[in-house]
């Protein structure tokens, strides 16, 4: 019966990944929503894929926060720097998380579980664009900011977009335009609708999601039934090609259903 479960679930992966036209996609067994275990699960097949896709030497890993990242983070292994150098910073600053899920604790916490390095980008969470745009001009941001736009790999989770909207504490109104806009996820701090055109984005510094294209590993890694429509679009319309998606079986039946 084990074995019948897992040919299903590597059939589901192929028929995933064909859908959204990317080369390879993970799923794991469970419903995030229900099951913290499960989460740690896609951390521990992130920890794997990490370990056959990069690159020997010097490697830059761009990431974004959040509860999943958290877990990701959690489940890294020191044998990932196993003759690499691993350096990992936020991919954008300021979004408006509390500190446990900040990208910088999340980058802090890879580090220390690798064994590599983390550079952290000060940048406060809740302030206005008023205060925060001469931030920017500075130095030591200007140098965090470069070794982003150097990474070569970028590791990131896709939200509900109403959910991640209170989790920020937006106001209500901003609330409305979300909801009249049709928004259903969110990436990046980026907000899209179904079709995956951007409806709002919070203007903070960082990787954006023009520059992620180029970049040589992508792993986005999302779970839940919850999250299935916002990963359905985010993949099929946002994600470049080279996207590598870790799930969960709950997500991805939903999304193969329809
Ligand atoms: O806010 C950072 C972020 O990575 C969002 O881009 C994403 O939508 C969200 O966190 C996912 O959060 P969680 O893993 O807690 O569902």
């Amino acid at each position: 019966q084990f074995m019948d479960e897992l040919m299903g679930i590597r059939q589901k992966e192929r028929q995933l990944a064909q859908r959204f036209n990317i080369k390879r996609c993970i799923i794991v067994s469970g419903d995030s929503d229900r099951q913290l275990k499960v989460i740690g699960t896609m951390g521990e097949e992130v920890n794997q894929l990490l370990q056959q896709l990069l690159p020997e030497g010097s490697n830059i890993v761009a990431v974004m926060g959040g509860h999943t990242m958290e877990h990701v983070a959690n489940h890294l292994t020191n044998k990932l720097a196993n003759k690499r150098d691993l350096l990992f910073v936020p991919a954008r600053g300021g979004v408006g998380e509390s500190v446990a899920i900040q990208a910088n604790t999340i980058a802090s916490q890879m580090a220390q579980h690798t064994g590599g390095k983390f550079r952290s980008l000060f940048v406060p969470e809740q302030v206005s664009e008023r205060t925060y745009e001469p931030l920017l001009k500075e130095p030591s941001i200007q140098e965090v900011l470069a070794i982003i736009r150097q990474a070569n790999v970028v590791i990131h989770s896709i939200g509900d977009a109403i959910a991640m909207a209170h989790r920020r504490n937006m106001s209500e109104d901003q609330i409305k335009v979300l909801r009249s806009r049709h928004a259903i996820g969110e990436a990046f701090g980026y907000f899209f609708d179904q079709a995956g055109n951007v409806v709002y984005r919070i203007p903070r510094i960082g990787l954006q999601i023009g520059e992620l294209a180029d970049r040589e590993i992508i792993l986005a890694v999302a779970g839940g039934a919850s999250k299935a429509t916002a990963i359905e679009a985010y993949m099929k319309n946002i994600a470049p090609k080279r996207t590598c998606l870790i799930t969960d079986e709950s997500a991805a039946n939903l999304i193969l259903k329809k």
